[in-house]
């Protein structure tokens, strides 16, 4: 594309990302980037014609700027830092929920491949927001072997401490070395906000590390302790991570938590809860979100989760067409009470960019899109738990607000309708971080939309009855 054609499409970019009402301080902006999967083989592959090594030898197209069967080759990860900068360059600061290397066995890694992964990913953060605090959070695969994370000092804990330590306080340092896991004020004057970077790959079921234990790294009663003295210091914290509690949306049935771990997490989100102004999490690399409610069911808390940089199609049996479009998200928030005020997620039609690259010249890249602002597109004043509650109501009511979601839910790589047994694997994992609840909610509501499918039946056979000239 032409610089100026670029700069034109930037403009038409400008009413989404431009700087908004309450400019007394109050109103705030942040990135939230997750799942950047560089595949640092990607090019050579290309070049030789050779599937791409996160491929699991899927074969498939490998364009300039990625493969929806791939992870993200370092054209794309460049891409989508200079367009953060060109859309937001100084954010408050940035929320970047790890999973950095590729999807591949771990005999292709290895630990100092691993770091070297991660070191190149934080330099790239660091030159795209230079001066800008980062809240980084460890994926599962941010670790060698894969999911393998003790719940204690670590020689990669503290490497990682190493590289990301301009952004560590004096005090998260030891905290990160013992097991990953810190929390910090955030850095605005006056402001309330702390935020808590949690390592939720302590609880994922595939961590045979942690299996046995019933708080790993003591990083629980930690999380209690530091929400208690916020809520003792009228502070309101952002939980961040990088595996959520719950299911996938897209896996009936799949959480990641083991059962106990999740229970825990979710009694202390219950009990804590008027502390907590939102969570953010990645790993899916899907766009959603998650309802919390108190033991009388009054919704209490919610979770966003971001869509994943890479467009990689997901291995996971059971899962039908798992690919995603690259997805990058500024969250606007209220500096004092960190309430999320609104979201605008940006995109990238990988098809199209791969298609146009041919016109380009050598060092253009490709344009990423608003793909939707929040409170437009789905009619609500904010990005509160109240909202949320109302966008969950739309979604599961209203067969029109269902299918946005669900092409967001992709970034619109899957533009399928997403119908019955979609509507329920959608709507009870928004709605049901519970094992047991949830369950309850895939069974009734499948319960509800088999008997309604029985009557529409019924009905149509009675219709054709009537109908005077049926055609056979
Ligand atoms: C990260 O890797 C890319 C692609 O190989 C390279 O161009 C870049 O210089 C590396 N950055 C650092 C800081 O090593
Ligand atoms: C991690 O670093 C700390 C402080 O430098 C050191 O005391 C500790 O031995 C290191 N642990 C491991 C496992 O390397
Ligand atoms: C909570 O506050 C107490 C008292 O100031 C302090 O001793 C403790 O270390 C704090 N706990 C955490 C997890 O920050
Ligand atoms: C993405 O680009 C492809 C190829 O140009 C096009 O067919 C598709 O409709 C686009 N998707 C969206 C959501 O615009
Ligand atoms: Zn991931
Ligand atoms: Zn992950």
């Amino acid at each position: 594309m032409q610089p100026l054609a670029r700069s034109v499409a930037l403009l038409l970019l400008c009413p989404l990302a431009a700087a908004l009402p309450g400019a007394r301080g109050g109103r705030g902006r942040f990135w939230h980037l997750t799942d950047l999967h560089w595949d640092p083989g990607y090019e050579a592959a290309a070049a030789a014609g050779r599937p791409c090594p996160s491929g699991s030898g899927r074969a498939g197209p490998a364009g300039p700027w990625g493969s929806h069967l791939c992870d993200a080759p370092w054209a794309l990860l460049r891409s989508a830092a200079r367009t953060m900068r060109d859309i937001l360059h100084t954010p408050d600061f940035v929320l970047w929920t790890g999973d950095d290397t590729p999807h591949v066995p771990n005999e292709q890694l290895g630990e100092e491949k691993v770091l070297h992964i991660i070191a190149n990913l934080t330099s790239l953060i660091k030159e795209t927001f230079p001066g800008t605090k980062v809240y980084a959070a460890m994926g599962n695969h941010d670790f060698h072997p894969k999911n393998q994370f003790p719940g204690k000092q670590h020689r990669i804990y503290n490497q990682t401490a190493e590289l990301w330590r301009p952004w560590l306080s004096d005090a998260s340092l030891p905290l990160f070395r013992a097991g990953a896991f810190y929390s910090e004020k955030l850095p605005s004057p006056g402001t309330r906000g702390r935020i808590v970077v949690l390592n939720t790959n302590l609880y994922y079921d595939q961590n045979d590390e942690t299996a046995a234990e019933e708080d790993p790294g003591g990083q629980f009663q930690w999380l209690e302790e530091t929400l208690t003295n916020a809520s003792r210091a009228n502070e309101m914290v952002y939980i961040v991570g990088h595996i959520p509690p719950g299911f996938f949306e897209k896996k009936r049935g799949r959480a990641w938590f083991r059962r106990g771990f999740n229970e825990r997490y979710l009694s202390i989100v219950q009990e804590h809860h008027r502390v907590i102004a939102a969570q953010f999490f990645g790993h899916h690399h899907t766009d959603s979100f998650r309802m919390f409610y108190s033991h009388t069911g009054s919704p209490i808390n919610v979770m966003f989760l971001a869509p994943g940089v890479t467009p990689w199609k997901t291995t996971l049996p059971g899962v039908h067409n798992g690919a995603n479009n690259p997805g990058i998200r500024v969250v606007d928030y209220d500096r004092d009470t960190l309430q999320v005020l609104d979201m605008v997620t940006y995109y990238l039609n990988l098809t199209r960019a791969n298609r146009m690259a041919s016109q380009w010249e050598a060092e253009e890249f490709p344009l990423w899109e608003a793909e939707y602002r929040l409170t437009e597109a789905f009619q609500v004043p904010d990005g509160s738990v109240r909202s949320m509650q109302m966008v969950l109501e739309r979604i599961s009511g209203d067969p029109h607000s269902l299918q946005s979601y669900y092409e967001f839910n992709s970034a619109k790589y899957d533009l399928a309708r997403c119908e019955r047994e979609c509507r329920v694997d959608h709507v009870c994992a928004i709605r049901e971080v519970d094992f047991t609840k949830y369950d309850e909610c895939v069974k009734t509501s499948s319960a509800a939309s088999a008997a309604t499918s029985v009557w529409l039946l019924v009905f149509c056979v009675f219709l054709g009855l009537l109908s005077p000239q049926r055609v056979p």
